[in-house]
């Protein structure tokens, strides 16, 4: 029997995030809807963060407020969270979309996010790894109360843009802690896109024995995800790499869009992540079934691109 893959389309808060034209909350939820028509298991849809930090997603309650007009069944909705404040804001949201349309919940997962790298920690949340990991303590308990799955990224598990080449005992290490907190799902991020089939499956193996052979999570989904960008074209041998391993779980975006702002440089924009249909394309190759359409991909890239223009 052909084994399935959960994808998450990461484009509306990767992809937007960096974005120097801003996006109308409408168009935004104009993309969420055409991706959600795709078959994708999850959409990251934005972010709680600071608007000083993330402008172009400081509309989040906007849009999920909108979104709560039509949620369909079966999808699910995540969204960024770097501490119990973010957390607070998606508990809000979703209180205003039961009291408003009787959705039972909202936003299905937040997503909190660390790195391998003390450098980009600082640059991206002003915090040691260590204390970015206790800002998520309380978070666990409060998401699983309210039958919430948590992801926990880890940035730049293969080199960072200050730092250069991170081993994979490192990315193993910060896993380590993550999963000591209860997080249902680490998602490894290759944040520059300095992946290789070589150091992809390197820090896989590396942190699949972190896991200790928890492969799936009490909802039953992957405990493994990995988020490439694609820089120099490599992004699709490394997911071929992985899925060989056993990696069950990927990120895209629609269009290919994304980048962290912090893993940019002056003059040297953060890479887009892996496109969904380069994704899809490979993990099909490999006899992997999806459950994307094919035609509602083409929308759904079609309605990201136009968004950059
Ligand atoms: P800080 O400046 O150290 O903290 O930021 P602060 O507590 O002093 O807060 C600063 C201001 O933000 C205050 O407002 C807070 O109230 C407010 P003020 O008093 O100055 O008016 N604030 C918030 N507002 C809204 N929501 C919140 C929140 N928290 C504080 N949750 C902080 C620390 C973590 C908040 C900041 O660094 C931050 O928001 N960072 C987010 C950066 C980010 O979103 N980066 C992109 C996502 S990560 C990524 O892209 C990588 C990934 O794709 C994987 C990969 O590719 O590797 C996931
Ligand atoms: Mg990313």
């Amino acid at each position: 029997m052909t084994e399935t893959v959960r994808i998450t389309d990461v484009a509306p808060r990767d992809g937007l995030q960096a974005e120097t034209t801003p996006v109308p909350v409408r168009r935004k939820a104009d993309l969420v809807r055409a991706i959600q028509r795709t078959g994708v298991a999850e959409v990251e849809v934005s972010s709680f963060v600071s608007p000083k930090w993330i402008p172009q997603l400081g509309d989040a309650p906007e849009l999920f407020a909108d979104l709560a007009t039509d949620k369909p069944e079966g999808i699910l909705y995540s969204a960024l969270v770097p501490n119990e404040r973010g957390f607070d804001s998606a508990l809000t949201a979703n209180r205003q979309a039961r009291d408003a349309r009787g959705v039972e919940r909202l936003i299905d997962k937040v997503s909190v996010f660390t790195a391998a790298s003390e450098t980009f920690a600082q640059k991206n949340t002003n915090a040691t790894i260590a204390d970015t990991i206790e800002r998520f303590r309380p978070i666990v308990p409060r998401a699983h109360e309210q039958g919430m799955r948590v992801r926990a990224y880890i940035s730049c598990v293969v080199a960072c843009p200050y730092e250069g080449d991170i081993p994979p005992t490192a990315v193993a290490a910060v896993a380590a802690r993550l999963l000591e907190l209860g997080v249902d799902e680490i998602d490894l991020g290759d944040t520059i896109g300095a992946g290789t089939p070589e150091t992809i499956g390197a820090v896989v193996m590396e942190v699949i024995d972190a896991l200790g052979g928890r492969s799936t999570n009490q909802f039953g989904e992957p405990t493994l995800t990995l988020h490439l960008h694609d820089t120099f074209g490599h992004a699709p041998e490394c997911v071929r790499a992985a899925a060989e391993i056993g990696v069950r779980s990927f990120d895209a975006s629609s269009g290919g869009l994304g980048g962290c702002p912090y893993a940019s440089k002056p003059g040297e924009r953060a890479p887009g992540n892996i496109a969904m249909s380069t994704l899809v394309r490979t993990l099909e190759s490999m006899d992997l079934s999806t459950g994307i359409d094919h035609a509602m991909q083409a929308e759904a890239d079609r309605i990201a691109s136009e968004l950059i223009l």
